[in-house]
């Protein structure tokens, strides 16, 4: 791809906003303020900014709940009699609830609709596929990670490992980066196949890197995993609504996201998880059932045989919380509505744009953490500065005040996520200002 040519400035920033076609998309989302200004915020990696329609989605629920109590669970279709109805739109009842969520996910995964399922949280979806997919013998016990995996994901594995009564000093395998750079090294990768790959029971990979912002080539992590028998599964904490995904033609046999990040569903939304299709009617797998997880049609049969429902719904453990879903209702409807072909595309010219003014303003001070190639990464860059600042948490006081929402981590590296559906070409002008003024101070 032809590098992009900028203009210098905030007029160039403007020029960009102008001929931006995702520009009003903005306008759906609320703004964090301070002392009467727009915070910068670069921030969506970490926790996605609410969109405005969030209100009503979690208020309806909210209205239904009062007005109808138990009957809440049921479909419009039996209006409560003498009671107004409460709802502007029919509504399906919260028995089915998560089930609207189905395709819009299917869609951003890549995946089959039966593959996906929107449930828990990532670290709780985690354990319950490991107890699934984890069935260690004598021959094939160990699990690989990246060596700098995020600490929820490395305390779940362990967990595991130990649960089954295995070390982790001698049942962890970990995939370093390429020395002198932040990337997976996937020659390392390859090599721990070749010589471990009998006693791999599982791989666990991210999607996207969550320090360095590097993305992975899914489809070639898992073929090679796959090769060798392992069972392969991917962290989309940083991946979900950031870049294209084909998570069933990759071949991963499963894969757990949070919603509070890039799909903006708020503090502690609840996440999802993929199951390959290959894995979905085996009703024989082992698993940690609940019943919501039961055979829909006889759920409240309150029969001791389990039968699981086919595909991704069959994890599922305990009746959804519709309070903590109702915002993605209003999240996804914005993904919808822009396309993840047009996200994608300003994400890249965003991003790149953000490069070039860390490079133009910073030249020689910074030191990126995210691959070059924009192929190889999302929204987010990741940097380093040389030297780095003195007093780190100063260093993080003093960008807050000048007004920027990003992640600092101590002691030298900032992350900064330009998001398509909220942020501006301004808006990383600006950061990039602020933190320029913040070193030099
Ligand atoms: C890469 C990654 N994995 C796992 C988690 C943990 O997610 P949760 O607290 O929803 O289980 C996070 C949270 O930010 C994350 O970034």
């Amino acid at each position: 791809m032809a590098a992009p040519k900028f203009l210098p400035g905030v007029a160039g920033a403007r020029t960009l906003d102008a001929a931006d076609e995702l520009a009003a998309l903005r306008r759906e989302f609320e703004l964090p303020r301070e002392q009467g200004r727009t915070l910068i915020y670069l921030c969506g990696h970490s926790l996605g900014l609410m969109p405005r329609a969030a209100r009503r989605t979690v208020s309806a629920e909210l209205d239904r709940w009062a007005m109808l109590g138990v009957d809440g669970h049921f479909p419009d279709a039996r209006p409560p009699r003498g009671r107004p109805r409460p709802l502007r739109e029919p509504h399906g009842g919260w028995l089915d609830y998560h089930t609207q969520f189905t395709g819009p996910l299917a869609e951003l995964v890549g995946a089959y609709r039966d593959e996906v399922v929107a449930m828990n949280t990532l670290t709780v979806n985690l354990h319950l596929m490991l107890a699934t997919f984890f069935r260690p013998t004598k021959e094939r016990y160990k699990i690989l990670i990246e060596r700098d995996a995020f600490s929820s994901d490395r305390y779940a594995i362990e967990s595991q490992l130990r649960w089954h009564g295995l070390d982790p000093q001698t049942a962890l395998l970990e995939l370093s980066s390429r020395p002198g750079s932040f990337e997976l090294d996937r020659e390392h990768y390859e090599a721990l196949l070749a010589e471990e790959g009998e006693r791999i029971a599982l791989v666990l990979l991210p999607g996207v890197q969550y320090l360095s912002g590097e993305r992975l080539d899914l489809a070639a992590y898992a073929a090679s995993a796959r090769r060798y028998g392992c069972v392969v599964g991917f962290d989309l904490a940083h991946a979900i609504g950031n870049v294209p995904l084909t998570l069933h033609d990759a071949g991963a046999d499963f894969a757990v996201w949070c919603s509070y990040k890039y799909l903006n569903a708020g503090p502690g939304a609840v996440g999802g998880c993929f199951v390959h299709r290959r894995h979905g009617a085996a009703a024989e797998l082992p698993r940690l059932a609940g019943w919501w997880g039961h055979d829909r049609a006889r759920r409240f049969l309150m029969e001791p045989n389990f039968v699981p429902l086919l595909g991704a719904e069959g994890w599922q453990v305990s009746n959804p919380p519709i309070l903590s879903l109702a915002p993605l209702a209003a999240s996804l409807a914005l993904f919808a509505a822009a396309g993840m072909k047009r996200l994608r595309r300003k994400s890249l010219h965003l991003t790149r744009y953000l490069e070039w003014q860390l490079v133009r303003e910073l030249t020689g001070r910074v030191r990126f953490l995210t691959p070059a190639d924009p192929q190889r990464r999302g929204c987010h860059v990741a940097v380093q500065f040389d030297p780095a600042p003195r007093n780190p948490r100063a260093f993080a006081a003093r960008l807050r005040a000048a007004g920027l929402v990003a992640d600092w981590r101590r002691p030298n590296v900032l992350r900064l996520a330009p998001v398509p559906l909220y942020n501006r070409y301004r808006d990383v002008y600006a950061a990039v200002q602020a933190v320029r003024h913040t070193l030099d101070a």
